[in-house]
């Protein structure tokens, strides 16, 4: 088996994921999470925000909004996305089947199809005499498809055309002008949304690579369009790879890398160190991570300057969060579409603030998690053992296991559950099955501390708190737990 089929397979028997609606056959694209998944999702979501809303506090403000996944025509018509939010689609001249035409390109030969329109596609298509990966028949031309999901709001005289978003940004540009207000008219400002995106992928795959329905946490920090943000300190990092738009690869730090112009916007490279340093806390292999400079033909409309961070999965090449400058095209878009000026007055100046985006998909950053902390290992005696290696904050439970059902060891247990419910902290009660089968299900779920409640228990009022990695075990007074764990 593959190590992703492993994950897979894991992921469906202990509630990380599996796919959505299967009693009716599945649906691709749609994905659930279980009950362990849930809180590893949460746990990610949660490291951004608080990552966004706390630990930015001194370079800047950065609040939080939640707002409708779904909105009338006239916004996706403003952003552009009515004409612009496309794929290349081909379909097979036989059996009808539609595929990504650059994905179906790059698979078969080999190369990068970054930035080519659907002419070239299509020639190359042809002069490969590429087929059908499903009949094995010749296919069509290749044409662009509009991802998103179209919709009607309300019955009768009041009907009109919505779209799913397919980003957050959107929601959060129409209301700038009052997000300005309650931001108390001061530059610069972030806006963090963390909530669900729709695009009616061609080819949906890949677990929840590469969903229908996602979960996003997008921050879009308003700026002057004169700063040069040099109170946002870029640290002495690790080199990584990054590749620039001319496919020219650095070995370099993210810092480096700005002071030699090769990421010249320092607001990018600032969110670029930033967002690895996040990864890499979720439990993502920093070495598996890399930049990648969006090319000229491939940037979306509305960006000045994307960069990607990347992470080299056994699935191949994910990206998983883009920075992009997005300048005051959307801000100016919906003035003109909306009639409703944009501009602001700062530094004595009229102006449509910049905007600089972080992008992060969720879906995406929980599976390289998943993928970077499973672990296979043998011990001294040969027996395996499987579990993933996820970071306490990750984590999603602590475990709590009297050693045996009886003699007043679960009422015990009952006590150490409730101090761990007044510090904020999941805990996962179970009784069944030997204690060592009972750490191996713990294992095999990532949780990192397991504690357990013994005969000394009873007597000393200590547990004993066991570490997931190490298997190390350590006698805890319970009035000292909270402190232990956290
Ligand atoms: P790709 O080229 O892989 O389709 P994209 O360039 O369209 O991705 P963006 O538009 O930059 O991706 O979206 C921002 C983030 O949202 C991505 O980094 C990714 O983590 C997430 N994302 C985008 N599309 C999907 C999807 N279909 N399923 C899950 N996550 C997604
Ligand atoms: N907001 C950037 C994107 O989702 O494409």
């Amino acid at each position: 088996m593959k190590i992703y089929e492993k994950i897979l397979d894991i992921a469906k028997r202990r509630g990380i994921f599996y796919p959505s609606c299967e009693i009716y056959g599945g649906i691709s694209g749609f994905y659930d999470y279980g009950t362990t998944g849930t809180r590893i999702k949460k746990n990610v979501e949660d490291i951004i925000r608080k990552a966004y809303l706390i630990e930015e506090y001194g370079n800047f403000t950065c609040y939080e909004i939640d707002c409708p996944t779904m909105s009338v025509e006239d916004v996706w018509t403003a952003s552009g996305h009515v004409k612009n939010f496309s794929d290349f689609i081909v379909e097979c001249k036989e059996c009808k089947e539609p595929f990504r035409a650059d994905h179906l390109v790059e698979e078969n030969l080999k190369i990068s199809c970054d930035g080519m329109g659907a002419e070239a596609l299509t020639g190359l298509i042809k002069n490969s005499n590429l087929k059908c990966r499903k009949c094995g028949g010749g296919l069509n031309d290749v044409y662009n498809y509009n991802l998103m999901f179209r919709t009607e709001i309300a019955p009768g005289k009041n009907k009109r055309i919505g779209y799913m978003r397919p980003e957050t940004a959107q929601s959060t540009y129409i209301a700038f002008k009052r997000l300005w207000e309650i931001s108390r008219k001061k530059l610069p400002f972030g806006i963090l949304q963390i909530g669900k995106s729709y695009r009616n992928e061609i080819s949906p795959r890949q677990y929840i690579i590469r969903l229908r329905e996602f979960a996003q946490a997008e921050m879009e920090f308003f700026t002057d369009p004169d700063d040069r943000f040099e109170y946002l300190n870029l640290k002495d990092d690790a080199a990584m790879k990054i590749m620039d738009k001319n496919d020219k690869i650095s070995e370099i730090s993210v810092k480096e890398a700005h002071n030699q112009g090769i990421i010249k916007n320092r607001a990018i490279a600032y969110f670029l160190q930033k967002s690895v340093n996040l990864f890499v806390r979720m439990g993502i292999d920093g070495k598996r991570l890399q930049l990648r400079q969006h090319k000229d033909s491939e940037r979306a409309f509305y960006s000045k300057d994307t960069w990607d961070v990347e992470f080299m999965s056994a699935l191949g090449r994910i990206e998983i969060v883009g920075v992009a400058d997005r300048g005051n095209y959307d801000l100016t878009r919906h003035a003109n579409y909306s009639h409703e000026p944009m501009e602001i007055f700062w530094n004595n100046r009229r102006f449509v603030p910049g905007v600089i985006e972080v992008a992060y998909g969720i879906d995406r950053p929980v599976y390289c998690v998943v993928e970077s902390c499973y672990v296979e290992e043998k011990d001294k005696k040969g027996n395996e053992r499987i579990y993933f290696k996820f970071p306490p904050e990750i984590s999603p439970y602590i475990s709590v296991f009297p050693l045996m059902a009886k003699e007043g060891l679960p009422e015990k247990a009952g006590e150490v559950i409730d101090v761990l419910k007044k510090a904020n902290l999941y805990a996962f009660y179970d009784e069944s099955g030997s204690i060592g089968r009972r750490y191996a299900r713990a294992d095999e779920i990532g949780v990192s501390y397991a504690i357990t409640i013994d005969y000394e228990t009873l007597k000393d009022n200590t547990v004993t708190v066991r570490f997931r990695d190490t298997r190390e075990q350590r006698r805890v007074k319970i009035e000292e737990l909270e402190k232990a764990v956290k």
